[in-house]
């Protein structure tokens, strides 16, 4: 299939992981979207549907390639979705065709602070170009996206995490805000570990990484990008029973007290197309497999404020977050191909 200035031609890298699978699967419901290459190392080859099981309802049967492959040659929009520090190292071949749009899914290009990213992640192989993408909170950036040519698309904790401070970002606190997060075991990637065995998971539920978690030094960052009033969230990072989803309860206490905090939500994402502000503490189960996100806002105590929030980490904190920030970027409607209801029925 041809690219035209209105169907596009996207590569995924890193096509056979998680995210990459959930890029596939949103990428092929777009409506602007014409041809999906999947590009993976490991599986280049064989089939998608050996890899991802929603692939077994396409009357097609595509084929992942390899990096080298032509088949991605002039890619309009090439999405990476690699493990960690692999975007910076693999950048030249995936601008070598000049996409329009790069969108990288990794953390390597998200932190503009160069201490800040080599405390958290260690020495970055290309630094210079951070300052090129611009980090992609899509439901709080919004149309201000558009023309932007290299995306840093947020991590799922720090998804979660901004879109619950966003609103209070003018705020001096008494202390930095906490950020109690939970996730579910696909937040891990495709391949298995110990913490993402069932047996061990399915009936479990732990903290990790309380010395600081990487995504701490991402919100950090951030806040300091928004220049708001407060310098730093602390970030309670835990393990949950569940595959999919990340549930943030978020508590902090303003120096002036704030009288109706859930109405800072309302103001903050009025006409949002995916941020549902809940007159109730919202539930994972409403979000899965969607690219909503569902947060409410009560007071505790004097003056102390409990943020909920819930995404699908997969969908709002990678892939559809991705999806949503091309959407922006390329002036199209920020729906397109996100309008996916959730799974629960029950
Ligand atoms: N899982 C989540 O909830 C989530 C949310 C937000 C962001 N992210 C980020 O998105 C990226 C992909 O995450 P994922 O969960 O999809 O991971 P994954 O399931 O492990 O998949 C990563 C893919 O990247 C490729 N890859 C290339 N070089 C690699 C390397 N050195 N180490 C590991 N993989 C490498 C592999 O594909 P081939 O070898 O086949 O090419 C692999 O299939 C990561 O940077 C992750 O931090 C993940």
């Amino acid at each position: 299939m041809s690219a035209s200035d209105d169907v596009l031609r996207v590569a995924v890298f890193g096509a056979a992981g998680f995210v990459g699978g959930e890029l596939l699967r949103l990428l092929l419901q777009h409506p602007r979207v014409g041809d999906v290459c999947a590009v993976s190392r490991s599986q280049a080859g064989k089939a998608w549907s050996a890899t991802h099981a929603f692939a077994r309802n396409l009357d097609a049967a595509p084929v992942f390639v390899a990096p080298d492959d032509p088949a991605f040659e002039r890619a309009d929009v090439v999405f990476a979705a690699l493990g960690h520090g692999e975007s910076q190292r693999s950048v030249a071949a995936l601008v070598a065709d000049d996409p329009r749009l790069l969108v990288d899914l990794a953390a390597d290009f998200r932190i503009r602070d160069p201490d800040r990213y080599v405390t958290a992640y260690g020495a970055h192989a290309r630094p210079e170009l951070t300052a090129d993408f611009r980090y992609a909170l899509a439901d709080v950036v919004g149309a201000d996206l558009e023309g932007e040519a290299k995306l840093a698309a947020p991590g799922c904790f720090a998804t979660a995490t901004l879109l619950g401070l966003h609103p209070f970002r003018g705020l001096a606190m008494r202390r930095p805000p906490v950020s109690f997060a939970v996730t579910g075991s696909s937040g891990s990637g495709a391949t298995p570990r110990v913490g993402t065995h069932h047996p061990f998971r399915a009936t479990n539920f732990h903290a990790y990484s309380l010395e600081q978690h990487r995504h701490e030094a991402e919100i950090g960052d951030q806040l300091g990008q928004w220049g708001a009033a407060f310098a730093d969230c602390r970030l309670l990072t835990h393990s949950g029973p569940f595959v999919r989803g990340i549930h943030a309860t978020l508590h902090f206490a303003p120096a002036e007290p704030v009288t109706d905090p859930q109405a800072l939500l309302e103001k903050a994402y009025a006409g949002s197309a995916f941020v549902r502000v809940l007159p109730e503490p919202p539930e994972l189960r409403a979000v899965t497999g969607t690219n909503f996100a569902h947060l409410h806002a009560t007071q505790q105590h004097a003056g102390e404020i409990v943020v909920t929030v819930v995404i699908d980490n997969l969908v709002k904190g990678a892939a559809g977050q991705a999806v949503q920030a091309m959407n922006l970027a390329l002036g199209w409607p920020e729906t397109d191909g996100l309008q996916q209801l959730g799974l629960a029925a029950c």
